[in-house]
């Protein structure tokens, strides 16, 4: 079946669907996105979303064409128009088109693409042996709070944690802190509480990760927003967290085994938790 994909105040089949090759996206990613994820025709946290939309336009000076209402009904008009019914939905917002030149010279349109593909699940047997990782030395910007398109170290550090078998990498600061994977937010349990680095400029404030420890502290345990270190005293457990992902665990980084290395308790009801908190929205 062919996809069908919004670019620049159209639907059209996704082959048909290009940008321009001036476009300056492409040619100094100078862009933002964001990956939204739809169970059953039921978005989750839509207006979170949107507005970490606008505040990465805002924090790299684009003016979205589109208001709030017209970026919600385009996204769920994108989902109605392709055939997956657990979908995550991509959105490309870049500085648009214009002669090659690093000085932003002119008022120049926005692009705005939409494109929708089927949400990938963990399998059961990742979420119960827990997934694997390892660690580099954080390589990218400063500015990590802003979900920009240039993803260029993200792309060199998934393509390290594949080469070594492993499903994420995690950034490391001079320090040795964990900040965040690739595409994930990180968490230890550290004397069962939840420890997570900091929202700054080091990491993106990620949908997942406000909901994950919303509902752990809904249920009573403690969460820490501290730089912490792999080789802390008391933690039993790390876990990471994406759209993609909602929260899973993880039970081996580098050469160390996590807790016994499998999914740990506080991981799994995590998990299932927010599961239940997914339910609970969609009714
Ligand atoms: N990535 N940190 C980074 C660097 C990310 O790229 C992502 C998401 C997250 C988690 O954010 P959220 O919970 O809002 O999905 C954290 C998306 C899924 C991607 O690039 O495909």
């Amino acid at each position: 079946m062919t996809l069908t994909a919004w670019v620049n105040g159209r639907f059209l089949p996704l082959d048909e669907a290009t940008i321009h090759i001036e476009d300056r996206g492409f040619q100094f990613a100078d862009g933002v996105y964001e990956v939204i994820a739809c169970f059953g025709g039921n978005f989750l946290e839509l207006d979170a979303h949107i507005d970490r939309l606008q505040r990465s336009c805002e924090g790299i000076g684009i003016r979205l064409l589109k208001s709030r209402a017209e970026l919600i009904e385009l996204i769920h008009e994108t989902y109605r128009r392709n055939p997956f019914d657990h979908a995550m939905i991509y959105v490309q917002a870049t500085r648009g088109v214009a002669p090659r030149s690093h000085l932003i010279t002119q008022e120049i349109e926005p692009t705005l693409v939409i494109t929708s593909r089927e949400l990938p699940f963990p399998s059961s047997e990742k979420l119960c042996a827990g997934a694997s990782a390892i660690t580099l030395p954080d390589i990218r910007w400063k500015r990590c709070d802003i979900k920009s398109i240039a993803l260029l170290a993200s792309v060199i550090g998934k393509q390290e944690a594949a080469r070594q078998n492993v499903d994420e990498a995690f950034w490391l600061d001079d320090e040795g802190h964990l900040l965040e994977g690739c595409a994930t937010n990180c968490f230890a349990v550290i004397n069962g509480e939840i420890v997570t680095h900091p929202l700054d400029h080091q990491v993106l404030g990620g949908i997942t990760r406000y909901l994950a420890l919303k509902v752990a502290r809904e249920h009573g345990i403690t969460v820490v927003e501290r730089p912490w270190k792999l080789n802390e005293s008391g933690l039993t457990e790390c876990m990471m967290s994406s759209t993609t992902n909602a929260v899973v665990a993880v039970s081996h980084i580098d050469a160390i085994t996590i807790g016994d290395g499998t999914a740990g308790p506080v991981s799994m009801k995590l998990r299932q938790w927010m599961l239940d908190e997914f339910e609970a929205m969609r009714q």
